[in-house]
């Protein structure tokens, strides 16, 4: 099948974690369609088997693949660490975050030792930790399942929040790590709370790096959009629209109405 350059950029996650993701990636390129997936009738995954992540990961590669994208971010950690599943069922590009991310903080960690923060799925599978290792980096890692559970289902500004990270950083906050990398692409948005425990570390969000490695790659394969004007912006949920829309209050961006999709 043909790519055109003018066909949308794929962007997935279990919920609306990703969509921090997409707020950078709108900022790098406002003229490029996006179609977002947040997978909230199958989420979390974090605290699932990898065969269910697996599965939907090649569920939702399909459906976008079917839906015409160009390429696909997976804009999730836990399913970014089942990639071969979507890279097996398309040949269009499928960009994980994972190895921009942990880079950054490789590159901009001065003492060595960077905090990484995800769900029981991303530590337990060891990717950031030996990522680290392996550029001589010291890793203290946390599961924090209970941070994507309140961002699905609370108000961000609501008060208890702060508890709750203040709570969950006390087993690490002495480790004197002076980097921390969000590895589960919801927890950006608790960076005010983790900045009133930790202080002015330097925190790495997954959108960034990972938009920038994604330029670089359509620059080089010649793949951006000629277009000039701005993008459009399509958000489904595999959830109900109305708490879809209750939790992702805080996303900006201009968009279409957010539409349920079945992905079965
Ligand atoms: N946002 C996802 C990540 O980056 C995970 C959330 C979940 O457990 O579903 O890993």
């Amino acid at each position: 099948m043909q790519i055109e350059n003018s066909q949308p950029i794929g962007v997935f996650d279990s919920g609306i974690g990703g969509l921090t993701v997409l707020e950078q990636l709108i900022k790098i390129f406002p003229h490029e369609n996006f179609y977002y997936v947040a997978d909230q009738g199958y989420c979390p995954y974090g605290p699932r088997p990898a065969e269910y992540v697996c599965e939907r990961v090649e569920k939702i590669t399909r459906h976008m693949v079917n839906e015409g994208v160009k390429a696909i971010v997976i804009a999730c950690n836990t399913a970014s660490l089942r990639i071969a599943s979507a890279r097996a069922v398309t040949d269009i590009p499928v960009v994980s975050v994972i190895p921009p991310t942990c880079m950054r903080a490789v590159e901009t960690t001065k003492n060595k030792k960077v905090a990484v923060l995800a769900t029981q799925a991303t530590i337990n599978s060891g990717t950031y930790q030996n990522m680290l290792k392996e550029n001589g980096v010291t890793p203290v890692p946390l599961a924090c399942g209970e941070f994507v559970d309140f961002l699905e289902n609370d108000d961000l500004d609501n008060p208890y929040a702060y508890k709750l990270v203040a709570d969950k950083l006390a087993s690490i906050k002495d480790e004197g790590f002076d980097t921390l990398i969000h590895a589960c692409t919801h927890f950006s948005l608790l960076e005010p709370q983790m900045r009133a425990v930790l202080g002015d570390i330097n925190y790495v969000n997954c959108g960034t790096p990972t938009g920038e490695y994604l330029k670089k790659y359509f620059d080089e394969n010649n793949m951006a959009t000629n277009a000039t004007d701005k993008g459009r912006v399509r958000i489904f949920t595999t959830g109900e629209v109305d708490g879809a829309l209750r939790t992702m209050r805080w996303f900006k961006a201009e968009h279409d109405p957010v539409a349920h999709v079945d992905i079965k």
